[in-house]
């Protein structure tokens, strides 16, 4: 029998309508466009507006339009795993309240959280279910409200972080496409460096938490970049070797958009052309699970059947990894 393979059948998003850009964000804390672009590359992000609305609305929309797209039945899907480090609550799960918002009723769902890695570790998870036969429709969604948890007054964390969700479509083939290998890490001694430190059942909301702002991402900034730039290109660099890909053999880098800098420094290590990485950080910042996907989304029909792409993530935790994928549709 021939090996199953899980691939990428459909991929979706959806952007919020708001635009925060540089120059709104300098009427709110002490910066200015220069400094943004010049340290991060981001030049607007996409905020999640309006009452009662929260990561599960993103990721339906992002859904209904992906089932749409492929022509998929809601009944058809199995399994549905949310990416996400800003759920709609603690219980019960965003990937619950996200099926029953797309009218999918046959598939159990769950939520992964590995920070700005959630997305490669969901679509790594997902693939193991097809590989081993069990299931054969799965959608993983990496959707983040960062808004959320973003402090507006603190200027080294809200020029970052940005509103979206994605949905993407994986079922088994038996062509010699899809998830060919990954590498996941993590090491949670990194939490020091980057978390949210009340809210859980560590630290419970109370007035003082809320008074000291401990429901906010907590970032420093210097510490995080040193792990990510090292970490996201070696980590890299490890599967192209593994899998004996020349810098030649690679169509596309898929990085996490952290950093225009962690990005570029990724692509030098790997030896690969800026025209070989997918970049859209200038436009939505980092959207954190949603990051990778929306790249995919936005390059989709640039992509032809065998492309080989390297997608790459860091995050919270710390958590990175890297996956190496033969794209699955498009004309070659
Ligand atoms: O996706 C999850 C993982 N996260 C990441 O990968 C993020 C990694 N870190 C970064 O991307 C960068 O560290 C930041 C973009 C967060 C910050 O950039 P940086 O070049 O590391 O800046 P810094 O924190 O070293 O700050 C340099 C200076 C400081 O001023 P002084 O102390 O030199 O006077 C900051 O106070 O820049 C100041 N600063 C700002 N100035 C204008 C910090 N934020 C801002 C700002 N506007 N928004």
């Amino acid at each position: 029998m021939s090996k199953i393979n899980a691939a990428i059948t459909g991929i979706n998003a959806y952007l919020p309508d708001h635009i925060l850009t540089n120059d709104e964000l300098s009427t709110m804390v002490d910066t200015n466009d220069e400094w943004i672009m010049s340290r991060t590359g981001i030049k607007e992000r996409r905020i999640l507006k309006g009452e009662g609305k929260g990561t599960s609305d993103m990721g339906a929309e992002a859904v209904k339009g992906l089932l749409e797209k492929t022509g998929t039945s809601a009944d058809e899907i199995d399994l549905l795993i949310c990416a996400t480090v800003t759920p709609d609550m603690q219980f019960p799960a965003t990937a619950n309240i996200i099926s029953d918002k797309a009218g999918i009723k046959n598939a159990f769902s769950y939520d992964l959280n590995a920070a700005c890695s959630s997305y490669i570790y969901a679509l790594v998870t997902a693939s193991k279910f097809i590989e081993t036969g069990t299931y054969k429709k799965i959608i993983v969604v990496g959707a983040d409200k960062m808004s959320s948890i973003v402090d507006y007054s603190d200027r080294t964390t809200c020029v970052i972080f940005g509103d979206a969700g994605t949905a993407t479509l994986l079922e088994p083939t038996t062509e010699d496409v899809g998830i060919k290998d990954s590498i996941l890490k993590s090491d949670g001694s990194g939490r020091i460096h980057l978390h949210q430190k009340a809210g859980g059942s560590l630290k419970p909301a109370s007035h003082e938490t809320v008074d000291a702002k401990e429901h906010f991402i907590y970032q420093e900034g210097q510490s995080v970049f040193k792990f990510a730039v090292t970490n996201m290109a070696d980590v890299a660099v490890e599967i192209m070797k593994k899998n004996r890909l020349e810098p030649k053999d690679v169509s596309w880098l898929v990085p996490h958009q952290a950093n225009l800098r962690i990005v570029e420094a990724t692509a030098r290590r790997m030896k690969i052309k800026r025209e070989q990485v997918m970049i859209n950080i200038q436009r939505y910042g980092n959207t954190t699970s949603a990051t990778i996907p929306l790249c995919m989304w936005e390059w989709e029909n640039e992509l032809k059947k065998g492309d080989n792409l390297i997608l790459s993530a860091f995050g919270g935790g710390f958590t990175w990894g890297s996956i190496y994928l033969k794209w699955a549709y498009g004309s070659n």
